[in-house]
């Protein structure tokens, strides 16, 4: 693999927890770590993909092309069962401002079905792009129930209500380190750390 710019990867997220947990993950690779920190003024590209895995192409792409770099980005969310899949693709737009308001439509979806609980998913997807092409992609899965109300205050965006039986907490309700482990996002950057330690 030919580095855009030898030694440097750009960590392209404009989400701060996702940020925090990458770099938790990356941080010990023998690279220079960029982030969009270090390009402020570039424009986000429109996640406009049907799955997780083209709209981690989609926004690695557009800024790798835009930069130079190579770049790594992930497009990741949740998928709930008894809402075939919603809301998916859709988590960071979905109904409602905030997440309080987010666990609130969902509970009520839930009751429109009849339910108060259900399995589901997080899922992320990554892709590693130069700019011209793709290089690599990987995708993690974390399997769990939704628990309403939500619990726990770590974590970002739906860890509140994602309950992982394995630990009988929710993923907000865990250390950083427990929900690396098992996490989508723990996977798939495990993943990229020993594909790019072991192919250049
Ligand atoms: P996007 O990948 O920028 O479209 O946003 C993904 C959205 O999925 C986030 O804004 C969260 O709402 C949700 N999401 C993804 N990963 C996690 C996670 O690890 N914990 C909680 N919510 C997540």
């Amino acid at each position: 693999m030919t580095a855009a710019r030898p030694g440097r990867l750009l960590v392209a997220t404009t989400n701060g927890g996702k940020l925090r947990e990458i770099l938790a993950i990356l941080g010990d690779l023998p690279l220079t770590l960029v982030t969009l920190a270090d390009y402020p003024t570039l424009p986000e590209p429109e996640e406009t993909g049907a799955t997780f895995a083209e709209n981690a192409r989609i926004k690695a792409l557009a800024y790798a092309s835009a930069t130079g770099e190579l770049t790594v980005a992930e497009d990741s969310g949740l998928e709930i069962d008894a809402l075939n899949g919603e809301p998916g693709v859709r988590s960071a737009r979905f109904n409602g401002e905030s997440y309080a308001e987010k666990f609130a439509t969902i509970a009520r979806m839930l009751a429109e079905r009849g339910a108060d609980s259900s399995t589901a998913r997080f899922v992320c997807a990554l892709a590693l792009t130069r700019p011209d092409g793709l290089v690599w992609e990987a995708t993690g899965i974390v399997e769990g129930r939704l628990q309403l109300p939500a619990r726990g205050h770590a974590g970002f965006g739906y860890d509140p209500i994602f309950y992982y039986p394995a630990y009988g907490r929710t993923l907000a309700d865990v250390t950083e380190a427990e929900k690396a482990a098992v996490s989508h996002r723990g996977q798939a950057f495990r993943r990229l750390r020993t594909y790019m330690a072991t192919a250049v």
